[in-house]
C-alpha cells in the first residue's frame, strides 16, 4: 500500500465508500464470530501522528492495525512539533522514507496537502483536522445503515457547522441520504463544503438543507446527531460559543417534536449538559456506543479496501 489517501470523505466515490462499509459489515460479522485476525498489512508500519488527544481514534486504529498483520508507532505533539520544530514538508518526506502509512489528526487540514505534494508515496489516513473526520463519517453511516438497512435515511445534525458535521454533510450527498444542519448564526459549515456538498447532491438525488430552528430540522429526521460546541482548539470560545448555543441543545423538549422512531447519535466525547443531556445519551435511543464500535470495523475496513 503506498500513496493512497483519506483525507476527506471525497477522497472515495459513492461505490468505493459504499465497498468500505461493506467491508466493515463483514469484519463485524467476523468478530462477533471470534475471527479476528489477517495478515492484509502484512507487516506494513504506520505511524500514528497526533497534535490532539484522542481514545476512540487512537484506540481503534492501534486494534485495527494489529488485526490485520501491520505494526503502528505514536507520536505525540512534543515528539514532531509539525510546522514549529521542522517544516511539514520536511516531516513528510523523512516519513516517507520509513514507514508505509501515516495516520494525523492535526489542528489544520492544509498539512495534508504539504504530505500529499512532498510524500507522494506515503499514504495518509485523516484522524480529525479542523475540516473534517472522515472516518467517523464511515463508523457513523455503518450504524445507520444497520438499523435502516438503506441510504434512504433523513440526518439531523443539531448545533456546530464543524469537522464531524462537515464529513457527515459530504457523505450523506456522495450517498444520497438527507442532510440537515440546524446551527446559529455565524457557525455554518465553510460555504466551500456546503456548496461541494450541494453540487454533488444534485447529482445523487440528497437533500441538504441548513435551517436555525433545531425543531425544524428534527421533524423529519431518522437520526439526530450532535457534537461539542468548542471542539478541541476552541477551549477559549468556549463561553462566546455556549451563548451562541442557546436553544441548540438535543433534549427532551426538542425530541418532542422529533418522530418517535429516531434516535441519538454523537462522536463522543460530549458535553452532557452542553449540546446534549444525560438524559438523552444514556436513552434507549442513543446509538452512541454502537458508533464508538463501529470505529473499530470501519477503520480495518478502510485499511483493507486502500491496501488491494
Ligand atoms: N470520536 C472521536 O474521534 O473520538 P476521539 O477524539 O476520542 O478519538
Ligand atoms: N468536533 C470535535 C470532534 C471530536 C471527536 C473536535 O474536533 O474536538
Amino acid at each position: 500500500m503506498r500513496g493512497k489517501y483519506y483525507i476527506s470523505v471525497l477522497d472515495l466515490g459513492k461505490e468505493e465508500t459504499l465497498e468500505v462499509l461493506e467491508i466493515a459489515r463483514h469484519y463485524k460479522v467476523e468478530r462477533k464470530a471470534g475471527k479476528r485476525k489477517n495478515e492484509i498489512l502484512n507487516g506494513k508500519i504506520w505511524a500514528i501522528l497526533f497534535e490532539k488527544p484522542s481514545l476512540r481514534t487512537r484506540v481503534t486504529f492501534e486494534v485495527a492495525i494489529r488485526e490485520l498483520g501491520g505494526e503502528t508507532f505514536y507520536l505525540s505533539p512534543s515528539d514532531v512539533g509539525l510546522g514549529k520544530r521542522e517544516p511539514v514538508k520536511d516531516v513528510a518526506r523523512n516519513l516517507e522514507r520509513w514507514v508505509d502509512g501515516v495516520f494525523m489528526r492535526v489542528f489544520d487540514h492544509r498539512v495534508f496537502y504539504d504530505f500529499k505534494r512532498y510524500s507522494p508515496n506515503l499514504s495518509v489516513i485523516n484522524a480529525l483536522s479542523d475540516l473534517e473526520h472522515p472516518c467517523q463519517a464511515l463508523a457513523d453511516f455503518q450504524t445507520m445503515i444497520e438499523i435502516t438497512g438503506d441510504l434512504g435515511f433523513h440526518l439531523a445534525f443539531i448545533g456546530d457547522g464543524n469537522n464531524v458535521a462537515n464529513s457527515l454533510m459530504l457523505m450523506s450527498a456522495l450517498l444520497g441520504s438527507d442532510f440537515t444542519i440546524a446551527c446559529p448564526e455565524g457557525y455554518e459549515p465553510p460555504k466551500e463544503i456546503m456548496d461541494k456538498a450541494l453540487e454533488i447532491a444534485k447529482r445523487t438525488g440528497s437533500q441538504i438543507d441548513l435551517v436555525r430552528d433545531p425543531k425544524i430540522a428534527v421533524s423529519r429526521a431518522d437520526f439526530i446527531y450532535t457534537d461539542v460546541w468548542a471542539s478541541m482548539g476552541q477551549e477559549a470560545e468556549a463561553e462566546t460559543r455556549r451563548k451562541a448555543f442557546q436553544g441548540y441543545q438535543v433534549n427532551d423538549e426538542l425530541l418532542k417534536s422529533a418522530p418517535e422512531h429516531a434516535k441519538i447519535m454523537h462522536c463522543l466525547p460530549a458535553h452532557r449538559g452542553e449540546e446534549i443531556t444525560d438524559d438523552v445519551i444514556e436513552s434507549e435511543r442513543s446509538l452512541v456506543f454502537v458508533q464508538a464500535e463501529n470505529r473499530l470495523h470501519t477503520i480495518k475496513a478502510l485499511l483493507s479496501f486502500l491496501s488491494q
